[in-house]
């Protein structure tokens, strides 16, 4: 296991998913940028780094049943299964690091919340963009959520990338386009606010 690894695995193993920096009660931003794009329930969606996200939650409940939820940390997604309860089989649960990822089929919508951003090797975010440009269907859409250039510059004791759309773009390979951002305020559960900034992306052909 790597250090990283390590850190997220103990984190998700030693604390509830409310007391950590991160927590939504309802992903309530994350929807209206689905709304945005268009989507439907008969999408395929990954929420890459979903920790013990409630995305997945309100996907479910709204009809969605393609759903990959891919997570470093086991414990994470173990808290998830249980959560989902008797909807713990719907959703295809990988253990893995995004950067290193391949998956049999592509998604029509890749959500990142607070995960892109952790990169902080360009080696590291060139494997993650060039995953995603390979797994995204042809009209498919990122949704990237990082801290903005006025939000925090560490998270959870890592250093994070802060990102504007100009830092987005220098990220992006070239099949690949920022159609928009987004600027959201997260308050922590301890009450600070947080700035995030939330990219769309597609692949730059799509029509
Ligand atoms: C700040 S949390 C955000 C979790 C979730 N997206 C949310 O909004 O609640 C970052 C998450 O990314 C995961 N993570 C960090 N680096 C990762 C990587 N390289 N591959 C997959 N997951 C990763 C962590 O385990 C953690 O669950």
């Amino acid at each position: 296991m790597s250090s990283t690894q390590q850190h997220w695995q103990q984190l998700y193993d030693s604390r509830r998913p409310e007391q950590l920096g991160w927590y939504q009660q309802s992903p309530d931003f994350s929807l209206s940028l689905f709304d945005e794009i268009g989507a439907d329930p008969s999408l395929a969606v990954i929420d890459a780094g979903c920790g013990a996200s409630m995305l997945v939650d309100s996907l479910i409940q709204q009809g969605y049943r393609n759903i990959t939820l891919l997570d470093l940390s086991a414990a994470a997604l173990e808290t998830v299964k249980t959560r989902l309860g008797k909807n713990g089989n719907i959703p295809n649960y990988r253990t893995q690091d995004i950067t290193l990822a391949s998956f049999p089929a592509r998604f029509d919508i890749w959500h990142d919340r607070a995960v892109f951003h952790f990169l902080t090797e360009a080696q590291d975010r060139k494997n993650y963009m060039a995953t995603l440009a390979r797994s995204l269907t042809a009209q498919g859409h990122a949704i990237i959520g990082t801290f903005s250039m006025t939000g925090p510059d560490s998270c959870s004791g890592l250093q994070v990338v802060q990102y504007d759309e100009a830092r987005m773009n220098a990220e992006l390979p070239d099949d690949l386009e920022l159609l928009k951002s987004r600027p959201s305020t997260h308050i922590t559960p301890s009450g600070k606010p947080q700035q995030y900034l939330y990219f769309i992306i597609r692949h730059k052909y799509a029509r």
